[in-house]
């Protein structure tokens, strides 16, 4: 007899109908080869860290910073994150409120896992970044999604969230700036959000991943608003290309926070040393760094915007911050996975898929212009060759 796996692999599974990245692991497959692909279905600026913080992690490692460190974090370093908290939102915090994790999907999976659980539900915004599904069900919790309609700009649409709350409800996940949609939430619907989980006595979990890349570098804060049910939630990531450096955190009340250390010790045992100095570091300079990255951007945004205007059956979508923008390609008469495989076979660019982030975004899909800007130029090129060679079909 075979051993079995625990019920807990089901919940973290791919959903029927399969891995909506795989196109996107094929073309980057494909350019590791050295074909002539250009891949804009992931975010990881075309960036690289910038150098003082690779040179604050090779002297911590050449100073021997290789050993175990404290599960939550060092106190300097949360410290430095309650201070760019407070800066983004206006809320007072301490170090005792932050902990310091391997980056923000991290952050996403330990709320998860110390929000809720088995017969408990949690809603998350639909659209939601591709990986909410599996940590939100890894709980055992039952994930319950309600659009933010693309009809509604993709802003949430504050009596269905109403609605769907029952006394089961425990929290809510939501990213502001979105991705995969770019949008802000504003300020009327944070106060919405934050009036529904005041009365409903639930969590907000405030994924702010991409808040120093909108403009000013912050975003209308819902632990502002709520202190002590919003957990917010960033990383180095997307403000300091550092995807690959697996640093972010959770800001919360610290009774929160002493439960996720708890689960941080049993988990990861802390980040590396060097990780943490290379990130005090990045912190130090962070008003520097969201600057580059959002004239960078900014620039690209635009230039892709502009590249594709005026496409048969295509239609881009502005988005307010981010490193995303939305392709409205219902008008082509193709689903929206029809079109980025066609277009992939094609032209070899890779988009996503917009049903990889739920129901609100089917007929759209996802480009990344975080990318060299010849790069954004041929890509527009090829896409605007694909749409016109499907009105010509
Ligand atoms: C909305 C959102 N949340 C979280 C993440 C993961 O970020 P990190 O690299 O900090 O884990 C991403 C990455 O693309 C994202 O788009």
């Amino acid at each position: 007899m075979s051993p079995r796996f625990a019920a807990f692999v089901q919940r973290i599974a791919h959903e029927a109908g399969g891995d909506p990245w795989a196109l996107h692991w094929d073309a980057r497959n494909a350019r590791a080869r050295g074909e002539d692909v250009i891949v804009l279905s992931v975010g990881d600026p075309d960036l690289n860290t910038p150098p003082a913080v690779i040179e604050a992690a090779v002297a911590a490692m050449r100073g021997g910073d290789t050993h175990y460190t404290e599960s939550a974090g060092r106190p300097k370093l949360r410290a430095a994150v309650a201070a760019l908290h407070t800066q983004r939102t206006g809320q007072a915090a301490r170090a005792e409120n932050a902990i310091v994790l391997g980056g923000c999907q991290n952050g996403l999976f330990v709320s998860s896992m110390l929000l809720a659980g088995p017969g408990d539900e949690v809603i998350a915004l639909d659209p939601m970044y591709a990986t909410y599904p599996a940590t939100i069900r890894a709980s055992g919790a039952t994930l319950v999604s309600v659009e933010a309609p693309a009809a509604n700009g993709f802003h949430p649409d504050l009596a269905a969230l109403e609605a769907a709350i029952t006394p089961r409800t425990r929290a809510i996940f939501l990213a502001t700036p979105n991705n995969p949609t770019g949008v802000v939430f504003s300020e009327a619907d944070v106060d919405g959000i934050a009036a529904l989980a005041r009365r409903h006595g639930l969590w907000v979990v405030s994924d702010e991943v991409y808040a120093g890349i909108a403009e000013g570098g912050r975003v209308p804060s819902l632990a502002l608003r709520l202190p002590s049910q919003v957990l917010t939630l960033g990383s180095l990531s997307k403000t300091h290309a550092m995807t690959g450096w697996r640093a972010g955190w959770i800001v919360g009340p610290e009774d929160f926070i002493a439960h996720a250390e708890q689960l941080a010790l049993n988990m990861l045992y802390g980040l590396p040393g060097f990780v943490q100095e290379a990130a005090q570091k990045a912190l130090e300079i962070a008003s520097e760094a969201e600057t580059t990255v959002r004239a960078y951007c900014g620039l690209r945004r635009e230039r892709l915007y502009r590249a594709l205007d005026g496409l048969p059956g295509v239609r881009a979508v502005w988005p307010d911050a981010g490193m995303f923008m939305l392709l409205d390609v219902r008008a082509t008469g193709l689903s929206a996975g029809e079109f980025v495989r066609g277009l992939y076979q094609a032209e070899r660019v890779s988009l996503l898929d917009g049903a990889a982030f739920g129901r609100a975004t089917d007929g759209f899909v996802r480009a990344c212009f975080a990318a060299e800007e010849v790069e954004l130029d041929e890509a527009a090129r090829r896409i605007r060759r694909y749409a016109a060679s499907l009105g010509a079909r």
